[in-house]
């Protein structure tokens, strides 16, 4: 049976690429969550109409993570805190994959590191033991994700401390079109936020809008 993947915030620039990879594996049941039944319909609704077949539906993001065997969460590091919390039962026995940057508005080029040690960690804080999570795909930008089923050159480092749930994270990066790397325990996910930061960065300076990581040697 296929497994369900719950895209929570997926209403953005950063979830409905990942979600419409997503569905058009033929891998997962996808859901989009947003704040807002209307809108994560809408926003479902679009995704199909780009697929042209009728693969995933929008609810509510408690509804979503009720469904879904795997949460993704794609909202700004403001917002990750206060969703958390009010998912926190409903989460419980599954595995919740970070996306979350926890940049801090205006100098998002700059790394910073929250107080929690990494948005991963504070993740896990809020959630407790009985969630497994994982941080990843927190380097790949939402031009690529949006550039449809191709194949993206950047790798995904996957960050966790429960294997399961990282092998989960690395099939959806395969899934999605990149590589996934496990990157070591969710502490490390300190790195692959602050990247982004890097990433961001880079972009200003190069007049760029996709610098991605690839890991060589390996
Ligand atoms: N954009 C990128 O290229 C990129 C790349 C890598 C990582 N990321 C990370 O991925 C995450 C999402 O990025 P994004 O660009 O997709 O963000 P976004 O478009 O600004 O927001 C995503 C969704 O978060 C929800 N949201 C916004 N404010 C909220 C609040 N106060 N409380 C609860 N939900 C709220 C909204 O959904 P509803 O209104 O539907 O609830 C919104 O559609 C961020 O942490 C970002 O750092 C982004």
């Amino acid at each position: 049976m296929k497994k369900t993947v719950a895209v929570l915030g997926g209403t953005g620039n950063e979830g409905p690429g990942l979600a419409l990879r997503w569905a058009k594996s033929g891998r997962y049941e996808v859901i989009i969550g947003s704040r807002q039944a209307e809108k994560a319909e809408r926003v479902a609704a679009e995704l199909n109409q780009k697929l042209g077949q009728n693969l995933l539906r929008g609810l509510t993001n408690e509804a979503a993570a009720q469904a879904a065997d795997i949460c993704v969460l794609t909202v700004p590091y403001s917002a990750q805190g206060p969703t958390l919390t009010g998912l926190r039962e409903l989460l419980q026995g599954k595995i919740l994959i970070d996306v979350t940057v926890p940049l801090q508005p205006p100098k998002v080029s700059h790394v910073h590191v929250p107080p929690g040690g990494s948005a991963g960690q504070e993740a896990q804080a809020i959630l407790g033991e009985g969630v497994r999570v994982v941080s990843a795909f927190q380097n790949v930008g939402a031009a690529h994700l949006a550039e449809g089923d191709s194949h993206i050159d950047c790798d995904v480092l996957v960050c966790g401390d429960d294997k399961e749930a990282k092998a989960e994270a690395i099939a959806l990066a395969e899934a999605a079109g990149m590589r996934g790397i496990d990157a070591g325990p969710l502490r490390n996910g300190v790195v692959v936020e602050g990247l982004t930061a890097v990433l961001i960065g880079i972009n200003i300076r190069h007049k760029a809008k996709g610098a991605g990581i690839k890991i060589t040697g390996i």
